[in-house]
């Protein structure tokens, strides 16, 4: 990167600034990026003369989007849980291996016994798969130590990824995602005596973006969830919640509650959830990966969701149990096959949808101000991201205004 500014042109650009037109579609277009940001974006004819000086690059004809955005990842784990795998297979089901301690728990023993150093050389392979498909803002949670050492040791080698790759990471404290076995029947001691003096520490620390919980019969129910929320507030700290993905405990009311950025999976959420997402501005996540593995049958609300103007987001939900899956372009294809959204709304909701859930304004769309991260695939339209399965047609990803090769 130059100093001078850097000028792209002889490309067709999917700004995803909701408008008239689908996918704020701009044919022969120019883009001016200076440093790390976006300055002018438009129809290369009105390039403003000031840039014609500018550093060029020619991008033959290529579609430029925004770089995608993993809003919801649980990348930091350790082990693997290929056994379950097998189990399921067998016909076990996720919460009969849950309650008999694996699901989970299993993770949190392979992840308290893996060293930091390990844990992120592990991570990092699961991110350069992201890197590879044009991802270049990621979500990661805590919430495989349930433990303060392992919370902790989990959010450090959240923020190491970000000085080892060229990605943005967001790390979220999700310390009730479990009851861990050493405190088996004894949901609000472990709320109280661990959980809530592991997030004071993190945050401490400068180790926490954002809190998330899972609320679910076989985790914590609303009352141990808003005694945690309640922590995060003080705090300063957003929240977001894991709700209605098994059974509907009303969490994504809860979470909207509290003003969440989001609530995460919703395949039980109703229409008083919906009505109160929509009135919080609380961002739907929607998880097709762990729907697709557990083999769900019940679909998320979406034409709700639609009627109520609520964004959708999506995000590959990567974890070794409920969604051992690092592809967020295989996440658009099973977001539009499985729950119908259309390629525009799955584009959406790993660009613009996705910095909603972050929090992030200056991010997901291609906006003069926003930060200069890019993806340039080569397709000719953009439904062609969603529509192929298992082919990765990134071209080149550009981080901070930095073009890299892919
Ligand atoms: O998002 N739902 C809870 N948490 C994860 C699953 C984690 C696991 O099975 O290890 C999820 O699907
Ligand atoms: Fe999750």
């Amino acid at each position: 990167m130059t100093d001078r500014p850097t000028l792209l042109i002889n490309t067709t650009i999917a700004t995803m600034i909701a408008a008239d037109v689908p996918y704020g579609l701009i044919e022969d277009a120019a883009i001016v990026m200076e440093q790390e940001k976006i300055v002018w974006v438009g129809a290369r004819a009105d390039l403003p003369p000031q840039y014609g000086l500018s550093e060029t690059h020619d991008l033959e004809g290529r579609l430029v989007t925004p770089a995608l955005i993993d809003c919801h990842t649980h990348l930091v784990s350790g082990g693997n849980r290929a056994r379950e795998f097998e189990m399921r297979l067998e016909g076990a089901s996720y919460e009969e291996i849950a309650r008999a301690g694996g699901g989970i728990v299993s993770t949190v023993k392979a992840t308290r016994t893996t060293s930091e150093d390990d844990l992120l050389s592990d991570a990092l392979r699961r991110v350069d798969a992201l890197i590879a498909e044009g991802v270049a803002v990621i979500e990661i949670k805590s919430g495989y130590g349930l433990d303060q050492d392992t919370e902790l040791k989990m959010l450090r080698v959240a923020r190491r990824i970000a000085d080892e790759r060229p990605m943005s990471v967001h790390t979220t404290f999700l310390g009730a995602h479990a009851v861990p076995p050493e405190f088996k029947g004894r949901a609000d001691a472990y709320i109280d005596d661990v959980c809530i003096p592991a997030l004071k520490a993190a945050h401490a620390q400068g180790l926490v973006d954002a809190v998330d919980g899972f609320c679910e019969g076989i985790a914590f129910d609303t009352t141990q969830i808003a005694r945690v929320f309640d922590v995060a507030k003080e705090l300063g700290l957003p929240v977001k919640l894991h709700a209605e993905q098994l059974s509907n405990l009303g969490g994504a009311k809860l979470a909207a509650s509290y003003g969440a950025l989001s609530a995460d999976h919703i395949e039980y959420l109703d229409q008083d959830g919906v009505a109160a997402m929509a009135s919080a501005g609380t961002v739907a996540v929607i998880l097709p990966g762990a729907f697709y593995t557990l083999r769900e049958t019940q679909v998320p609300p979406i034409d709700l969701l639609r009627k109520h103007n609520i964004p959708m987001a999506l995000a590959t939900d990567a974890n070794p149990g409920s969604s051992p899956l690092t592809s967020l372009l295989l996440t658009m294809n099973m977001a539009c096959t499985l729950f119908r959204l259309t390629p525009e709304e799955a584009l959406a909701g790993a660009t613009r949808n996705a910095a909603l859930a972050l929090g992030l304004d200056q991010q997901g769309t291609l906006t003069p101000g926003s930060r200069a991260d890019f993806a340039v695939w080569d397709v000719i339209h953009p439904a062609e991201l969603a529509y192929r399965i298992g082919f990765n047609p990134l071209h080149t990803r550009i981080f901070g205004g930095k073009i890299e090769d892919a």
